[in-house]
Protein backbone atom coordinates (compact mmCIF):
# COMPACT_ATOMS: atom_id res chain seq x y z
CA UNK A 1 0.00 0.00 0.00
CA UNK A 2 0.91 3.62 -0.58
CA UNK A 3 1.09 5.74 2.42
CA UNK A 4 1.56 9.04 3.38
CA UNK A 5 5.46 8.56 3.49
CA UNK A 6 6.00 8.15 -0.44
CA UNK A 7 4.17 11.73 -1.10
CA UNK A 8 5.46 14.87 -0.04
CA UNK A 9 2.99 17.08 1.23
CA UNK A 10 4.66 20.12 1.93
CA UNK A 11 2.07 22.94 1.46
CA UNK A 12 -0.79 20.40 0.44
CA UNK A 13 -4.46 20.29 1.37
CA UNK A 14 -4.72 16.89 3.05
CA UNK A 15 -8.11 15.66 3.58
CA UNK A 16 -7.54 13.23 6.21
CA UNK A 17 -10.35 10.45 6.78
CA UNK A 18 -10.10 9.19 10.25
CA UNK A 19 -12.60 7.03 12.82
CA UNK A 20 -12.90 9.40 15.13
CA UNK A 21 -16.63 7.72 16.43
CA UNK A 22 -15.97 7.45 20.21
CA UNK A 23 -18.07 6.94 22.82
CA UNK A 24 -19.79 9.68 24.54
CA UNK A 25 -21.51 10.32 27.85
CA UNK A 26 -24.86 12.10 28.20
CA UNK A 27 -22.51 15.15 29.05
CA UNK A 28 -20.61 15.07 25.81
CA UNK A 29 -17.55 13.63 26.94
CA UNK A 30 -15.27 10.93 25.12
CA UNK A 31 -15.19 8.58 27.51
CA UNK A 32 -12.77 6.44 25.48
CA UNK A 33 -10.56 8.41 23.11
CA UNK A 34 -8.33 5.57 21.98
CA UNK A 35 -9.10 5.98 18.49
CA UNK A 36 -8.04 9.58 18.18
CA UNK A 37 -4.52 8.85 20.11
CA UNK A 38 -4.42 6.05 17.45
CA UNK A 39 -4.56 8.27 14.70
CA UNK A 40 -1.70 11.28 15.63
CA UNK A 41 1.27 9.71 14.32
CA UNK A 42 -0.40 10.26 11.16
CA UNK A 43 -1.32 13.69 11.73
CA UNK A 44 2.01 15.27 13.57
CA UNK A 45 3.70 13.54 10.74
CA UNK A 46 1.72 15.31 8.29
CA UNK A 47 1.89 18.66 10.38
CA UNK A 48 5.83 18.25 10.50
CA UNK A 49 5.57 18.17 6.81
CA UNK A 50 3.92 21.60 6.98
CA UNK A 51 0.45 20.43 5.32
CA UNK A 52 -2.92 22.01 5.58
CA UNK A 53 -4.87 19.07 7.59
CA UNK A 54 -8.63 18.81 6.57
CA UNK A 55 -9.90 15.87 9.18
CA UNK A 56 -13.02 13.82 8.84
CA UNK A 57 -15.14 11.34 10.35
CA UNK A 58 -18.26 9.86 11.53
CA UNK A 59 -19.89 9.75 14.82
CA UNK A 60 -22.65 8.01 15.16
CA UNK A 61 -25.36 7.07 12.87
CA UNK A 62 -27.18 9.91 12.47
CA UNK A 63 -28.98 8.89 8.80
CA UNK A 64 -28.14 11.98 7.35
CA UNK A 65 -29.64 14.88 9.50
CA UNK A 66 -28.01 17.21 11.44
CA UNK A 67 -28.21 15.86 15.26
CA UNK A 68 -26.69 17.92 17.58
CA UNK A 69 -25.42 15.24 20.29
CA UNK A 70 -23.55 14.01 17.15
CA UNK A 71 -21.63 16.86 16.52
CA UNK A 72 -17.91 16.38 16.58
CA UNK A 73 -17.09 19.06 18.19
CA UNK A 74 -16.17 17.46 21.41
CA UNK A 75 -13.54 15.66 18.99
CA UNK A 76 -12.28 18.95 18.11
CA UNK A 77 -11.32 19.72 21.66
CA UNK A 78 -10.03 16.51 22.59
CA UNK A 79 -7.89 16.98 19.49
CA UNK A 80 -6.42 20.13 20.31
CA UNK A 81 -5.36 19.16 23.53
CA UNK A 82 -3.68 16.09 22.89
CA UNK A 83 -1.33 18.39 19.81
CA UNK A 84 -1.80 21.60 21.89
CA UNK A 85 -3.02 23.33 18.88
CA UNK A 86 -5.71 24.88 17.51
CA UNK A 87 -8.31 22.27 15.44
CA UNK A 88 -11.42 24.63 14.10
CA UNK A 89 -14.57 23.21 13.28
CA UNK A 90 -16.37 23.36 9.82
CA UNK A 91 -19.98 23.60 10.49
CA UNK A 92 -20.22 21.25 7.51
CA UNK A 93 -18.18 18.95 5.64
CA UNK A 94 -18.89 19.99 1.92
CA UNK A 95 -20.70 23.38 0.88
CA UNK A 96 -19.38 26.81 0.10
CA UNK A 97 -18.67 27.80 3.95
CA UNK A 98 -16.77 24.76 4.20
CA UNK A 99 -14.71 25.51 1.24
CA UNK A 100 -13.84 29.39 2.30
CA UNK A 101 -12.19 27.87 5.98
CA UNK A 102 -10.26 25.36 3.67
CA UNK A 103 -9.12 27.95 0.87
CA UNK A 104 -8.00 30.60 4.43
CA UNK A 105 -5.68 27.79 5.69
CA UNK A 106 -2.03 28.37 6.64
CA UNK A 107 0.62 25.76 6.33
CA UNK A 108 0.43 23.78 9.81
CA UNK A 109 -3.50 24.59 9.74
CA UNK A 110 -6.08 21.94 11.55
CA UNK A 111 -9.57 21.77 10.39
CA UNK A 112 -12.04 19.37 11.65
CA UNK A 113 -15.10 19.14 9.20
CA UNK A 114 -18.40 18.42 10.94
CA UNK A 115 -20.11 14.90 10.79
CA UNK A 116 -20.21 13.01 7.05
CA UNK A 117 -22.80 10.88 8.20
CA UNK A 118 -25.13 14.15 8.45
CA UNK A 119 -25.53 14.06 4.98
CA UNK A 120 -27.03 10.93 3.69
CA UNK A 121 -25.26 10.08 0.61
CA UNK A 122 -21.66 9.10 2.87
CA UNK A 123 -23.47 5.66 3.39
CA UNK A 124 -24.81 5.51 0.36
CA UNK A 125 -21.30 5.92 -1.30
CA UNK A 126 -23.06 9.12 -3.59
CA UNK A 127 -20.28 9.82 -6.73
CA UNK A 128 -21.02 13.37 -6.54
CA UNK A 129 -21.03 13.47 -2.35
CA UNK A 130 -17.27 11.75 -3.00
CA UNK A 131 -16.37 14.39 -5.43
CA UNK A 132 -16.94 17.78 -3.33
CA UNK A 133 -15.06 15.89 -0.88
CA UNK A 134 -12.12 15.73 -2.74
CA UNK A 135 -12.38 19.22 -3.89
CA UNK A 136 -11.20 20.51 -1.24
CA UNK A 137 -8.06 18.67 -0.96
CA UNK A 138 -4.16 18.12 -3.08
CA UNK A 139 -4.18 14.28 -1.03
CA UNK A 140 -6.32 12.05 0.34
CA UNK A 141 -5.28 10.12 2.78
CA UNK A 142 -7.40 7.22 4.78
CA UNK A 143 -6.33 6.17 8.38
CA UNK A 144 -9.52 5.29 8.91
CA UNK A 145 -9.65 1.42 9.55
CA UNK A 146 -11.87 1.00 11.76
CA UNK A 147 -14.54 2.40 8.72
CA UNK A 148 -12.78 0.46 5.69
CA UNK A 149 -15.40 -2.41 5.66
CA UNK A 150 -18.01 0.10 4.85
CA UNK A 151 -18.53 1.45 1.47
CA UNK A 152 -19.26 5.15 2.11
CA UNK A 153 -18.03 7.56 0.10
CA UNK A 154 -15.55 9.35 2.27
CA UNK A 155 -13.39 6.18 2.09
CA UNK A 156 -14.34 4.46 -1.56
CA UNK A 157 -15.68 6.99 -4.04
CA UNK A 158 -14.02 9.95 -3.30
CA UNK A 159 -10.55 7.79 -4.01
CA UNK A 160 -11.77 8.00 -7.53
CA UNK A 161 -11.54 11.96 -7.51
CA UNK A 162 -8.45 13.35 -5.40
CA UNK A 163 -5.53 13.48 -7.06
CA UNK A 164 -3.49 11.42 -4.91
CA UNK A 165 -4.67 8.59 -2.46
CA UNK A 166 -2.74 6.84 -0.22
CA UNK A 167 -3.20 5.10 3.26
CA UNK A 168 -1.91 6.95 6.64
CA UNK A 169 -0.05 4.92 9.42
CA UNK A 170 -2.82 3.31 11.55
CA UNK A 171 -4.34 2.06 8.59
CA UNK A 172 -1.16 0.54 7.34
CA UNK A 173 -0.47 -0.80 11.16
CA UNK A 174 -4.04 -2.21 11.45
CA UNK A 175 -3.39 -4.09 7.93
CA UNK A 176 -0.21 -5.06 9.08
CA UNK A 177 -0.57 -6.64 12.24
CA UNK A 178 -3.43 -8.64 11.08
CA UNK A 179 -1.01 -10.43 8.43
CA UNK A 180 1.35 -10.91 10.94
CA UNK A 181 -1.34 -12.63 12.99
CA UNK A 182 -3.08 -15.10 10.58
CA UNK A 183 -1.64 -14.62 6.90
CA UNK A 184 2.02 -15.64 8.21
CA UNK A 185 1.68 -16.47 12.13
CA UNK A 186 4.34 -17.78 14.35
CA UNK A 187 2.75 -21.56 15.35
CA UNK A 188 0.80 -22.30 17.25
CA UNK A 189 -1.70 -19.54 16.56
CA UNK A 190 -4.56 -19.50 18.68
CA UNK A 191 -7.84 -17.86 18.06
CA UNK A 192 -10.54 -17.21 20.88
CA UNK A 193 -13.70 -16.05 19.97
CA UNK A 194 -16.46 -15.25 22.49
CA UNK A 195 -19.32 -13.07 22.29
CA UNK A 196 -23.14 -13.29 22.10
CA UNK A 197 -23.70 -14.75 19.06
CA UNK A 198 -22.62 -17.79 16.66
CA UNK A 199 -24.29 -16.44 13.94
CA UNK A 200 -22.21 -12.99 13.78
CA UNK A 201 -19.56 -14.54 14.12
CA UNK A 202 -19.86 -17.88 11.62
CA UNK A 203 -17.85 -16.58 8.77
CA UNK A 204 -15.34 -15.69 11.26
CA UNK A 205 -15.35 -19.29 12.19
CA UNK A 206 -15.29 -20.67 9.33
CA UNK A 207 -12.21 -18.20 7.71
CA UNK A 208 -10.25 -19.41 11.04
CA UNK A 209 -10.37 -23.21 10.69
CA UNK A 210 -7.95 -22.41 7.36
CA UNK A 211 -5.63 -20.95 9.73
CA UNK A 212 -5.39 -21.57 13.39
CA UNK A 213 -3.91 -24.28 15.00
CA UNK A 214 -6.34 -24.25 18.19
CA UNK A 215 -9.59 -22.24 18.50
CA UNK A 216 -11.38 -21.14 22.19
CA UNK A 217 -14.77 -20.71 22.13
CA UNK A 218 -16.67 -18.96 25.20
CA UNK A 219 -19.40 -16.11 25.37
CA UNK A 220 -23.03 -16.92 25.30
CA UNK A 221 -22.02 -18.05 21.79
CA UNK A 222 -20.63 -21.36 23.37
CA UNK A 223 -23.92 -22.29 24.44
CA UNK A 224 -25.01 -23.18 20.68
CA UNK A 225 -21.98 -25.03 20.55
CA UNK A 226 -22.66 -26.91 24.15
CA UNK A 227 -25.63 -27.62 23.30
CA UNK A 228 -24.52 -29.26 19.61
CA UNK A 229 -22.31 -31.08 21.50
CA UNK A 230 -25.30 -32.71 23.78
CA UNK A 231 -25.78 -30.65 27.04
CA UNK A 232 -28.66 -29.22 28.67
CA UNK A 233 -27.74 -25.75 28.96
CA UNK A 234 -31.09 -24.71 30.63
CA UNK A 235 -32.38 -21.10 29.81
CA UNK A 236 -28.95 -19.85 28.32
CA UNK A 237 -29.33 -17.83 24.89
CA UNK A 238 -28.76 -20.27 22.13
CA UNK A 239 -29.38 -19.84 18.37
CA UNK A 240 -31.29 -23.32 17.86
CA UNK A 241 -31.09 -22.78 13.70
CA UNK A 242 -26.94 -22.83 13.88
CA UNK A 243 -26.61 -25.97 16.54
CA UNK A 244 -26.41 -28.37 13.34
CA UNK A 245 -24.05 -25.79 11.91
CA UNK A 246 -22.19 -25.77 14.88
CA UNK A 247 -21.97 -29.75 15.14
CA UNK A 248 -20.52 -29.07 11.50
CA UNK A 249 -17.97 -26.36 12.61
CA UNK A 250 -16.60 -29.05 15.27
CA UNK A 251 -16.21 -32.11 12.77
CA UNK A 252 -14.43 -29.46 10.30
CA UNK A 253 -11.82 -28.23 12.93
CA UNK A 254 -11.48 -32.18 13.82
CA UNK A 255 -10.93 -33.15 10.06
CA UNK A 256 -8.31 -30.20 9.86
CA UNK A 257 -6.77 -31.24 13.48
CA UNK A 258 -7.78 -28.11 15.01
CA UNK A 259 -7.94 -28.80 18.45
CA UNK A 260 -10.88 -26.69 20.03
CA UNK A 261 -12.04 -25.35 23.06
CA UNK A 262 -15.29 -25.40 24.77
CA UNK A 263 -16.24 -23.99 28.56
CA UNK A 264 -15.67 -27.11 31.01
CA UNK A 265 -18.03 -24.99 33.87
CA UNK A 266 -19.88 -21.80 33.56
CA UNK A 267 -21.30 -18.90 35.84
CA UNK A 268 -25.33 -19.47 35.88
CA UNK A 269 -27.58 -16.85 37.14
CA UNK A 270 -31.31 -17.23 37.82
CA UNK A 271 -32.26 -14.71 35.32
CA UNK A 272 -30.58 -11.78 33.51
CA UNK A 273 -29.75 -9.59 36.00
CA UNK A 274 -26.42 -8.43 38.30
CA UNK A 275 -28.11 -9.25 40.88
CA UNK A 276 -29.82 -12.32 40.50
CA UNK A 277 -29.02 -15.22 42.49
CA UNK A 278 -25.20 -16.82 40.66
CA UNK A 279 -23.54 -20.27 41.16
CA UNK A 280 -20.84 -22.14 39.32
CA UNK A 281 -21.14 -25.70 37.93
CA UNK A 282 -20.05 -27.90 35.27
CA UNK A 283 -21.91 -27.70 31.82
CA UNK A 284 -23.17 -31.05 32.61
CA UNK A 285 -25.03 -29.36 35.21
CA UNK A 286 -26.79 -26.44 34.12
CA UNK A 287 -30.20 -25.85 36.07
CA UNK A 288 -32.81 -26.62 33.25
CA UNK A 289 -34.28 -22.74 34.38
CA UNK A 290 -31.47 -21.12 34.80
CA UNK A 291 -28.99 -19.57 32.31
CA UNK A 292 -24.92 -19.61 31.94
CA UNK A 293 -23.76 -15.76 31.87
CA UNK A 294 -19.91 -16.50 31.92
CA UNK A 295 -17.43 -19.02 31.98
CA UNK A 296 -16.66 -20.53 35.23
CA UNK A 297 -13.13 -20.67 36.70
CA UNK A 298 -12.05 -23.91 35.67
CA UNK A 299 -12.28 -22.94 31.89
CA UNK A 300 -10.14 -20.31 32.71
CA UNK A 301 -7.43 -22.41 34.20
CA UNK A 302 -8.38 -24.88 31.20
CA UNK A 303 -7.92 -21.61 28.42
CA UNK A 304 -4.62 -20.60 30.09
CA UNK A 305 -3.01 -23.75 29.87
CA UNK A 306 -4.51 -23.84 26.39
CA UNK A 307 -2.66 -20.57 25.51
CA UNK A 308 0.24 -21.36 27.49
CA UNK A 309 2.68 -22.53 24.27
CA UNK A 310 0.76 -19.85 21.92
CA UNK A 311 3.28 -17.68 19.71
CA UNK A 312 0.08 -16.43 18.25
CA UNK A 313 -3.28 -15.33 19.97
CA UNK A 314 -5.77 -13.42 17.85
CA UNK A 315 -8.80 -12.44 19.74
CA UNK A 316 -12.30 -11.08 19.10
CA UNK A 317 -15.31 -11.72 21.88
CA UNK A 318 -15.85 -11.23 25.64
CA UNK A 319 -16.15 -14.61 27.39
CA UNK A 320 -19.45 -13.34 29.61
CA UNK A 321 -21.78 -11.25 30.45
CA UNK A 322 -18.53 -8.49 31.15
CA UNK A 323 -20.18 -5.32 31.94
CA UNK A 324 -22.10 -7.07 35.06
CA UNK A 325 -19.70 -7.41 37.73
CA UNK A 326 -20.89 -11.02 38.27
CA UNK A 327 -19.98 -11.97 34.95
CA UNK A 328 -16.45 -10.44 33.99
CA UNK A 329 -14.51 -12.91 35.41
CA UNK A 330 -13.97 -15.00 32.98
CA UNK A 331 -12.85 -12.31 30.56
CA UNK A 332 -10.26 -10.73 32.91
CA UNK A 333 -9.13 -14.10 33.77
CA UNK A 334 -8.93 -14.28 29.61
CA UNK A 335 -7.26 -10.71 29.54
CA UNK A 336 -4.75 -11.38 32.08
CA UNK A 337 -3.90 -14.38 30.86
CA UNK A 338 -3.37 -12.83 27.28
CA UNK A 339 -1.35 -10.64 28.65
CA UNK A 340 0.96 -12.64 30.44
CA UNK A 341 1.28 -14.63 27.49
CA UNK A 342 4.91 -13.93 25.95
CA UNK A 343 3.05 -14.78 22.21
CA UNK A 344 2.23 -11.89 19.92
CA UNK A 345 -0.97 -10.88 20.79
CA UNK A 346 -4.15 -9.07 18.62
CA UNK A 347 -7.37 -8.18 20.34
CA UNK A 348 -9.93 -6.68 17.91
CA UNK A 349 -13.73 -5.93 18.67
CA UNK A 350 -16.08 -3.06 20.16
CA UNK A 351 -16.56 -5.59 22.73
CA UNK A 352 -13.85 -7.02 23.56
CA UNK A 353 -11.68 -3.64 23.66
CA UNK A 354 -14.08 -2.58 25.68
CA UNK A 355 -13.88 -5.18 28.07
CA UNK A 356 -9.47 -5.15 27.60
CA UNK A 357 -10.05 -1.48 28.78
CA UNK A 358 -11.65 -2.39 31.39
CA UNK A 359 -9.34 -5.18 32.70
CA UNK A 360 -6.44 -2.12 32.61
CA UNK A 361 -4.94 -4.90 30.88
CA UNK A 362 -4.70 -2.96 27.34
CA UNK A 363 -0.91 -1.95 27.31
CA UNK A 364 -0.01 -5.32 27.75
CA UNK A 365 -1.45 -7.05 24.66
CA UNK A 366 0.94 -6.67 21.44
CA UNK A 367 -1.92 -4.62 19.49
CA UNK A 368 -5.26 -3.64 20.19
CA UNK A 369 -6.97 -2.71 16.77
CA UNK A 370 -9.41 0.36 16.36
CA UNK A 371 -11.51 -1.95 14.42
CA UNK A 372 -14.78 -3.81 15.47
CA UNK A 373 -16.61 -4.89 12.29
CA UNK A 374 -13.61 -3.86 10.27
CA UNK A 375 -11.82 -6.74 12.63
CA UNK A 376 -14.17 -8.76 11.88
CA UNK A 377 -14.48 -8.19 8.22
CA UNK A 378 -10.75 -9.29 8.16
CA UNK A 379 -11.22 -12.41 10.41
CA UNK A 380 -13.96 -13.65 7.94
CA UNK A 381 -10.96 -13.43 5.43
CA UNK A 382 -12.72 -10.52 3.38
CA UNK A 383 -10.99 -7.76 1.83
CA UNK A 384 -12.18 -4.28 3.24
CA UNK A 385 -13.66 -1.92 0.30
CA UNK A 386 -12.07 1.08 1.26
CA UNK A 387 -8.25 -1.16 0.94
CA UNK A 388 -9.53 -2.37 -2.71
CA UNK A 389 -10.13 1.31 -3.83
CA UNK A 390 -6.81 2.82 -2.37
CA UNK A 391 -5.50 0.00 -4.43
CA UNK A 392 -7.32 0.88 -7.34
CA UNK A 393 -6.62 4.36 -7.48
CA UNK A 394 -2.77 3.52 -6.95
CA UNK A 395 -3.09 0.98 -10.11
CA UNK A 396 -4.58 4.23 -12.08
C1 LIG B 1 -17.27 1.36 14.30
O1 LIG B 1 -17.41 1.96 15.39
O2 LIG B 1 -17.22 0.13 14.24
C2 LIG B 1 -17.07 2.18 13.07
O3 LIG B 1 -16.93 3.52 13.37
C3 LIG B 1 -18.16 1.95 12.06
O4 LIG B 1 -19.36 2.43 12.55
P1 LIG B 1 -20.74 1.88 11.95
O5 LIG B 1 -20.88 0.47 12.42
O6 LIG B 1 -21.79 2.80 12.48
O7 LIG B 1 -20.62 1.94 10.44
Amino acid sequence: MKTIKDIDLSGKRILFRVDFNVPLDEYQNITDDSRIRAALPTIRYALDQNAKLIISSHLGRPKGKVISDLSLSPVASRLGRLLEKDVRMSKDCIGSDTKTLVSGMNNGDIILLENLRFHLEEQENDETFAKELAKLCDVYVNDAFAVSHRANASVVAVTKYSPISVAGFLLQKEIDYFKKAMADPQRPLVAIVGGSKVSSKLEALENMLYHVDKLIVGGAMANTFLKSAGWAVGKSKIEDNLVETAVSIMKKADEKGIKFYLPVDVVVASHFDSKAEIKKVPVQEIPSDWMALDIGPSTSLLYSEVLYDAKTIVWNGPMGVFEMDAFSRGTIAMAQCVADSYALTIAGGGDTNAAIHKTGEAERITYMSTGGGAFLTLLEGKRLPAVTALDEAERI
